[in-house]
């Protein structure tokens, strides 16, 4: 589905992505994993057209994204759910949600799509007039990630989206993140700092150090590699 093929990115003079590859396939969850500073939010800024790689290419659906903007990138079908949510703290919910739908074609349909978040997230419709800087923490993520849903992708790139939550809230939060797998048929892919969790919902993953991909494979192997088990699960 994505094809992120030998990308470099530089910010300024400071190279931080080198000839970075990877796959992501249709229908899987995939860990995008590694230190902070790795590269992982600069891997998701790429994709979606905030960043512009000087070489390699990236392609969706079999379409090079290479000097696309970031409008028809969404329109194209994926969605970025940003490190750090970036909700607007002062629209409501709703507001919130119809912000994400900017980018879907025509209005149609904008009715059909929250009631369709609504119901993916419950606790959502119970908040709808409620300003977005009321909701705990648990509540803000799934109003980011709806948000996020709001343009129909079918690839939805979650940038560490458990940071900040209580571990009940994380939990729910994942199985939220499987439903949208599992029964919308979303493609994920999901950047993680807790390792150990995010392999336990992907199906495969790739670790990132330092700008460059040094491991990939089936969650199972990562699980059990000499690099996981040392240097991120500590076993
Ligand atoms: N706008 C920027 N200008 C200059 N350097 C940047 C910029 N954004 C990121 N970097 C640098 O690029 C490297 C990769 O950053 P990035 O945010 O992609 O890491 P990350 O893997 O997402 O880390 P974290 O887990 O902490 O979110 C870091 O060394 C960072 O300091
Ligand atoms: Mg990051």
């Amino acid at each position: 589905m994505l094809e992120v093929e030998g990308i470099s990115v530089r910010y300024g003079n400071v190279q931080v992505l080198w000839d970075e590859s990877f796959d992501v396939r249709e229908g899987e969850i995939l860990a995008l994993l590694g230190p902070n500073g790795a590269g992982k939010t600069t891997t998701l800024k790429s994709i979606i057209g905030l960043l512009r790689p000087f070489s390699g290419t990236i392609r969706f659906l079999g379409r090079d994204l290479s000097g696309m903007r970031t409008f028809d990138i969404v329109r194209l079908g994926i969605s970025l759910v940003p490190e750090g949510r970036r909700l607007f703290p002062y629209l409501s919910v709703r507001e919130n949600l119809l912000m994400g739908a900017h980018a879907v074609k025509g209005g149609g349909g904008i009715e059909e799509r929250i009631e369709a978040v609504y119901r993916i997230f419950p606790a959502l419709r119970d908040r709808e007039g409620q300003m977005a800087c009321t909701l705990s923490g648990g509540e803000q993520q799934m109003l980011a990630i709806a948000r996020g849903l709001m343009s129909r992708p079918k690839l939805l790139l979650l940038d560490e989206p458990s940071s900040g939550l209580s571990p009940l809230m994380v939990q729910r939060l994942f199985e939220a993140i499987q439903r949208l797998n599992e029964e919308e048929g979303i493609t994920i892919l999901l950047v993680e700092q807790d390792v150990g969790l995010a392999l336990e919902v992907a199906d495969r993953g790739v670790i990132l150090e330092g700008g460059r991909v040094v491991l990939e494979g089936e969650s199972r192997e990562l699980i059990e590699s000499e690099l996981v088990r040392e240097a991120y699960l500590g076993i």
